[in-house]
């Protein structure tokens, strides 16, 4: 098996190729001087099964995937597998004003197109996965990311909203600790406060899990309210640390400790989803 690394992807797909004890491929990826993106391979992949790994955001390392794949093709590789470790446009999974286009859906079909299976990492909404009619499979980041977290002392895990409890417990369920979501009250038109539905969170160390930190807004609402009821450690874990609008500083303040995957490699990176993507390969 050969890992094919996307720039996007690098540390992830070196972590991948050792724990598969595979060859990890030479990439020759830069630009022209136009800007446009330049892709040579430089190992040789004819009959092989190849594993490309690339994280579909921004948008140029989109066009260097479908480069990566077609050029993969081209020199004759057996069967393509595209890892997408944090899906790009997977948000916009829906119409939501007439006239839209469901870009979640527009990266599928045209990432298909050079793939005999795909990957995908806690991708925000699993309807997504219907689109792809070659076969599909979206992995957890969230085991790792509990046992990074046990590593922490951690007392309790909360999500930060009803919806999405089930990352939560799952995590809790791998620490052994108790789980709960945060639950938000409206005071008056202004205010809106935000508290532990059941646990009292007084001298703990609380860790809020979550699938992704975008603008951060929300992570930082839940922890400004968890340190004035008496937390004593604020945790923040996600899987995707996509950290838009300078989001990671303002996230700093209110934050002891900020963990998340590589499924976007950024500087609070010190968990890999690697183990998790061999298993299933
Ligand atoms: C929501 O459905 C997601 O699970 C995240 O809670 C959300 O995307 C985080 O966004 P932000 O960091 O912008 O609050």
């Amino acid at each position: 098996m050969i890992v094919i690394p996307g720039t996007a992807s690098t540390m992830l797909a070196k972590a991948l190729a050792e724990t598969l004890d595979a060859t990890l491929a030479e990439v020759e990826a830069k630009k022209f001087p136009d800007g446009e993106n330049y892709i040579r391979l430089h190992t040789e992949v004819k009959g092989e099964r190849v594993v490309i790994v690339q994280t579909t955001h921004p948008d140029d390392r989109i066009i260097e995937l479908f480069l990566l794949q077609d050029c993969a093709r081209e020199m004759g590789a057996g069967e393509i597998t595209t890892i997408i470790p944090y899906y790009g446009y997977g948000r916009q999974d829906k119409l939501f004003n007439p006239g839209e286009v469901i870009s979640a859906k527009t990266i599928a079909k045209r990432i298909e197109m050079e793939s005999d299976r795909v990957i995908t990492v806690d991708i925000h909404a699993k309807g997504v996965l219907g689109w792809f009619s070659v076969p599909v499979e979206d992995v957890s980041g969230i085991p790792p990311l509990a046992r990074r977290l046990r590593e922490e002392g951690v007392d309790m895990i909360l999500s930060p909203d009803k919806g999405a409890v089930g990352r939560a417990r799952t995590a809790a369920e791998i620490i052994g600790c108790p789980w709960d979501f945060m639950e938000k009250t409206r005071i008056d038109g202004h205010t809106v406060t935000m508290k532990a539905k059941n646990l009292d969170v007084k001298g703990a160390t609380v860790a809020i899990v979550d699938d992704i930190i975008a603008t951060g807004g929300t992570m930082r609402t839940a922890a400004d309210h968890l340190k004035r009821q008496g937390a004593d450690r604020v945790i923040a874990a996600c899987t995707h640390g996509l950290f838009a609008s300078n989001a990671l500083p303002r996230l700093e303040e209110v934050f002891d400790l900020i963990i998340s995957t590589d499924t976007i490699e950024n500087p609070t990176t010190s968990v890999t989803v690697a183990g998790e993507l061999a298993r299933i390969l």
